[in-house]
């Protein structure tokens, strides 16, 4: 389990592992790359896998209330006119006229410099987890440059969705410190736009799906009259959402294309829709336990009801301490009937169920858990990352570097070392134990260099045990030695032993 009071490993450290040992590329990175877009290599795939399995056993398979379903990644066009995606799927977009820069207008920050009441200057900055201080020592030193006497006030930092008309001009761009370039915030939509068919007229616009939701809603009429289902009940899916950032940052954190997992649990209109709300919230945070988060990283965030949707009753998100700040991992929803009833009116569908008891008709309400699988994936490498000082064979200190994975989710769960390459004996057992663990579980073999070397190789790249095939495996006992990731303790263990082991922690 990861150590909840280590420090925080850096995000130029973590990007540095994952590229080293195979776990995430840069998108096209021999042209270059592409700002937004990831690649995932032998080992993220694998860990990615384990992830989106996970969720999938525990969410859909190990329930009776819920179904999976895969639906397209492009939908008819009416689908996000009648979800509001057309319409109001925008971010603020201020650009710098000079550098072509762009921002968010809700990221990028900025505050008048107040010196005995009154203002001299403004000064900008890029939102971060020091934005205030940021503003602060730009203002003290845009005071010193102008050489103006006085008491400097706090700054009161505002975003530039704030901003007033006349004040615009007036505030530096962060990408040449002067002011004048910066443009009026506008809304910019973030759907991908394509054209479906020979055509490239506005009758043929369709879009990459920035949600996986709506494919949940737009399949409900179908899963009801096929899927045996009543309600409560859920309609689960895993898949590619595309969404044109403005400005993508931190990694997989926030990208162009990423991986949601979302779950629409449909209720009766009369049900208790609080308490079902904390019902999800509570499972997902169980959840992510599970796949070895620290609780000590997670807290909730409940958003103000005045910001929330017109048809929203509440939204919770569950939120994780990243090395750049505390931001949303999972973000669970009660979402109303709005999604169903929508789509009853842009497509003339009823969706409505008949009620036995009342003989009504009704559109159920839905409580959305809607979480990226990429989030979870840097999360869970943040927290698993940690680096000791151990002592070698020969009691010399040296740094290993170790991902304290869960087993679940680790991308090999055991690495088959013969303490020997030039043994055709060791190497012959390993290989058949090799062959038999490999038709369950993801595994490595594993026979150059030094036996230490070996272990630490597996210890970065989070795999939890080690299984060593020694002349006593041969020549006595039968037996293979089994050392432990974390503890890196060592103990003898049989065949059965070991794959009873594997059963128990990988599940
Ligand atoms: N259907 C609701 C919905 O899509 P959201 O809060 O926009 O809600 C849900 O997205 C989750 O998807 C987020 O909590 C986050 O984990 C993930 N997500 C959203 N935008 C993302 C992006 N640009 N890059 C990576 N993950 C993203």
């Amino acid at each position: 389990m990861p150590d909840p009071t280590a420090s925080p490993v850096s995000m130029e450290t973590l990007v540095a592992l994952c590229k080293r040992r195979g776990f995430i590329f840069q998108s096209s990175e021999i042209y270059g790359g592409i700002n937004g877009f990831f690649d995932y290599g032998p080992l993220g795939a694998e860990l990615k896998k384990n992830i989106r399995d996970c969720w999938w056993d525990d969410m859909v398979r190990r329930r009776d209330d819920i179904v999976g379903i895969e639906t397209s990644i492009i939908m008819h066009p009416r689908v996000w006119e009648a979800s509001g995606h057309v319409a109001g799927f925008t971010d603020p977009l201020v650009d710098c006229k000079v550098s072509k820069q762009r921002y968010r207008a809700d990221q990028l920050f900025f505050a008048a410099v107040v010196v005995d009441g009154n203002t001299v200057g403004y000064v900008s900055a890029l939102e971060s987890e020091r934005t205030t201080e940021a503003l602060q020592e730009s203002a003290d030193a845009l005071k010193r440059k102008k050489a103006i006497q006085g008491k400097l006030e706090p700054v009161q930092a505002r975003d530039m969705t704030e901003a007033k008309p006349d004040e615009i001009a007036l505030i530096p761009s962060p990408a040449t410190g002067e002011p004048g370039s910066l443009t009026a915030p506008r809304s910019f939509n973030m759907m991908f736009q394509t054209n479906v068919g020979a055509m490239t007229d506005a009758s043929s616009v369709a879009y990459l799906r920035p949600e996986t939701a709506q494919g949940m809603f737009a399949d409900f009429k179908s899963v009801v009259d096929t899927g045996r289902v009543k309600l409560p009940f859920g309609i689960a899916q895993i898949g590619k959402s595309f969404r044109n950032e403005i400005t993508p940052r931190n990694f997989i954190f926030r990208s162009r294309e990423f991986e949601q997992m979302e779950m629409e649990y449909f209720i009766h209109e009369d049900a208790d829709w609080a308490k079902c709300h904390r019902e999800w919230i509570n499972w997902c945070k169980d959840w992510l336990l599970s796949i070895g988060l620290p609780e000590s990283h997670l807290s909730e965030y409940d958003h103000p009801k005045e910001k929330l949707a017109f048809y929203s009753r509440g939204t919770t998100d569950i939120m994780f301490r990243y090395p750049f700040g505390v931001q949303e991992l999972w973000g669970i929803a009660a979402r109303g009937n709005y999604d169903l009833s929508q789509h009853e009116k842009f497509s003339g569908v009823p969706q409505a169920l008949f009620d036995e008891a009342t003989k009504k008709k009704f559109i159920p309400h839905v409580i959305e858990p809607a979480v990226g699988v990429d989030r979870i994936f840097l999360a869970i490498l943040c927290a698993a990352y940690v680096e000791e000082d151990v002592k070698d064979d020969k009691g010399n200190v040296e740094k290993r570097t170790v991902l304290r994975l869960s087993p679940r989710i680790a991308p090999v769960k055991v690495a088959v070392l013969p303490l020997l390459k030039n043994k055709p004996e060791l190497v012959a057992r390993a290989e058949a134990l090799h062959k038999k663990l490999q038709r369950k579980y993801a595994v490595f073999y594993d026979e150059s260099g030094a036996i230490g070397r070996r272990y630490r190789r597996q210890d970065e790249i989070g795999t939890p045990w080690c299984v060593t095939i020694d002349f006593d495996t041969i020549e006595k006992d039968g037996l293979f030695t089994l050392r432990e990731r974390d503890s890196m303790q060592q103990r003898r263990i049989g065949e059965a032993e070991l794959f009873a082991l594997l059963d128990e922690k990988v599940y």
